[in-house]
């Protein structure tokens, strides 16, 4: 199973079932940066994670609640420094109260919001 983009088509299908009205997606789990975007989605409210399959199949089920009007991967993966971060905020998210963007940094996985905390970061994508 080839791994490459993987987190790009698993935005895409969470953002295809939300616009289509449906709730529930399967996603594939081939990366630990999708594991840790679904938890700062379900952190936020956006899903719930229901089960996960035999590690060997490497699925989880996943519910909209609802919440969620877009999600989206940035490729490529942008160096962020932190005096960027509302720069960006400002081009992806529809307004500053609303919306978190996801990245990867030296202290893992996270949103702006935690990034902001602690550490530059590179971009993987955002959710609204
Ligand atoms: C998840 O979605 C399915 C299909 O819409 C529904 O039958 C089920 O009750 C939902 N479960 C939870 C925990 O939201």
């Amino acid at each position: 199973m080839v791994c490459m983009n993987v987190l790009a088509d698993a935005l895409k299908s969470i953002n295809n079932a939300g616009k289509r009205g449906k709730r529930q997606v399967l996603i594939r789990l081939c990366s630990r940066v999708i594991v840790w975007f679904l938890i700062v989605m379900l952190k936020y409210g956006k899903l719930v994670i229901l089960k996960s399959l035999m590690i060997t199949a490497r699925k989880t089920a996943v519910n909209l609640t609802g919440r969620l009007n877009k999600c989206r991967v940035i490729s490529p993966r942008f160096d962020v420094q932190l005096r960027d971060l509302q720069k960006w905020q400002n081009n992806l998210l529809p307004s500053c109260q609303f919306g978190f963007i996801v990245l990867t940094t030296s202290a893992g996985i996270m949103d702006h919001e935690e990034a902001r905390q602690h550490t530059r970061g590179k971009i993987l994508g955002f959710f609204f």
